[in-house]
């Protein structure tokens, strides 16, 4: 039994998946089964990476979906608009969608689901989250029985390619991300990437997943390594870390009415050089989930690129072809009964907790001026504020630096994020110091 497929999109990923169906030998036999019937893109005349017959490819993306052909919607054309609308277009005339589209899920996601549900239609997004690494299903089957305490981890590939070979070979930072987007890693607009906003879509999507209730997408406090200084990537490692671009969605609490308090953000952070997301380099990504009573479990692969993501979204066509052949169910007229899991919807609510009332180890670079007393008077501030040091380390202040300056380094232990501020506060009053001129996570 064929099953109609329509690609919203022919870019990176949709020419991935194309590639995918047009080879089924050695794949899944329902491989076999799957065949494109409409591609919608934006421009006819663009060369491809694979040939399709023309006749396939179209601009008009709401006719792929109406296409009475087209049985699972397949959008892999990003952007927040159309793509929303053409995944609820899809819903509504009883369609399955499958999406890589993390933009849109985190914010659309609850709007997408109760459609999703009120139609009886699967929408998955295995490929939304960490490209070929499966990650999205396990959070919501295989791990289902856990109280999930933590779920961190590298899930942008881009800015980990990037900061990956800028701390193996030096290389420079815009020289790496034209490669990254060569390479069809990057975003269409790479912002998303180094800002850090890729990121926090896909920690939102998992914090929605392990907790069990959507977090406003906007309120996730979020800094990218744009901004980030080649010199603390040097110093991190002259003191046994290296930098990574971390995303974080932590239960602190659970208020008395059975709010789920959480902490979550993504930051460019310090990791220690013996700890598990330390080695992961390159395009790769590693989410480490820890739940009782699972305790520690991480999921490591690449984490962009056509083929890894390709992977994860012709799984997830494969998941709904594989429920329809075995069901009688699965056409426009009577659809798959919802994902169960999905079916029961948020089951709690849950909300960001006040930044200032986070925990974090953090890493301090001020420049001040060279004389004594500037250490001591620096370590007072943190003290008054009952900022606990684990290390404060003078180095040698950067030629472009005016003379008689210094810099000066310091790893808090894990603090209180109010008392953090409290003391950062007094030491950029202090006349000694010329400027904070990184702040940045510690793990
Ligand atoms: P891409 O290379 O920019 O491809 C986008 C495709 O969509 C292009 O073929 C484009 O047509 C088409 N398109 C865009 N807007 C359209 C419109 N209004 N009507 C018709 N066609 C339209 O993007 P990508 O890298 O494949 O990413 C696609 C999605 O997957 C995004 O949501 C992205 O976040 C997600 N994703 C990407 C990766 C990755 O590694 N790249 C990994 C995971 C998830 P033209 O070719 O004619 O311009
Ligand atoms: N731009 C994204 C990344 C694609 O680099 O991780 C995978 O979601």
């Amino acid at each position: 039994m064929t099953i109609g497929i329509g690609l919203l999109g022919l870019g990176t990923v949709g020419a991935g998946v194309a590639q995918i169906l047009a080879t089924p030998r050695g794949r899944h036999p329902l491989v076999g089964e799957l065949a494109l019937r409409r591609v919608a893109v934006r421009d006819l005349q663009r060369a491809r990476p694979i040939e399709l017959p023309s006749d396939l490819l179209t601009t008009d993306a709401e006719a792929v979906v109406d296409d009475p052909a087209v049985e699972i919607v397949v959008e892999v054309m990003g952007g927040l608009e159309p793509a929303r609308s053409l995944i609820l277009r899809a819903i509504a005339v009883g369609k399955p969608v499958v999406t890589a589209n993390k933009a849109v899920i985190a914010r659309y996601g609850e709007e997408i689901a109760a459609a999703a549900a009120a139609r009886g239609v699967y929408v998955l997004i295995e490929a939304a989250v960490g490209g070929g690494i499966p990650i999205i299903e396990p959070l919501k089957q295989s791990l289902g029985a856990n109280r999930i305490s933590r779920v961190s981890g590298i899930i942008n590939g881009t800015t980990n390619y990037i900061l990956s070979r800028m701390a193996d070979e030096g290389a420079a930072y815009t020289e790496v991300l034209a490669d990254a987007q060569r390479l069809g890693y990057a975003e269409a607009d790479p912002a998303a990437d180094v800002q850090g906003g890729d990121a926090a879509d896909k920690i939102a999507i998992l914090a929605a997943l392990a907790y069990g209730g959507s977090i406003t997408r906007s309120a996730i406090p979020t800094q990218g390594i744009d901004r980030l200084d080649a010199r603390d990537v040097a110093y991190a490692d002259q003191l046994g870390y290296g930098v990574k671009l971390l995303a974080v969605a932590e239960q602190v609490a659970t208020t008395a009415e059975g709010v789920a308090e959480l902490d979550v953000s993504v930051n460019p952070t310090l990791v220690p050089r013996d700890h598990p997301l330390a080695g992961v380099h390159g395009v790769n990504n590693a989410i480490l989930v820890e739940g009782d009573p699972v305790g520690r479990v991480m999921f490591y692969g690449p984490g962009a690129g056509a083929g890894p993501t390709a992977s994860a979204v012709v799984a997830d066509i494969l998941n709904i072809a594989g429920i329809r052949q075995v069901s009688a169910l699965g056409t426009p007229e009577q659809p798959v009964p919802l994902d169960p899991l999905l079916a029961a919807g948020s089951w709690r609510p849950c909300r960001l907790v006040d930044s200032a009332q986070t925990r974090h180890r953090n890493y301090v670079r001020l420049r001040t001026s060279d004389q004594a007393g500037v250490i001591g008077r620096i370590g007072t501030c943190f003290g008054d504020a009952g900022v606990s040091l684990q290390s404060i380390v003078q180095f040698q202040a950067p030629t472009d630096s005016e003379g008689g300056e210094a810099e000066i380094v310091v790893i808090t232990h894990e603090v209180q994020e109010a008392c953090f501020r409290q003391a950062m506060a007094a030491i950029e009053a202090l006349p000694v110091v010329a400027s904070v001129a990184a702040c940045l996570r510690t793990l």
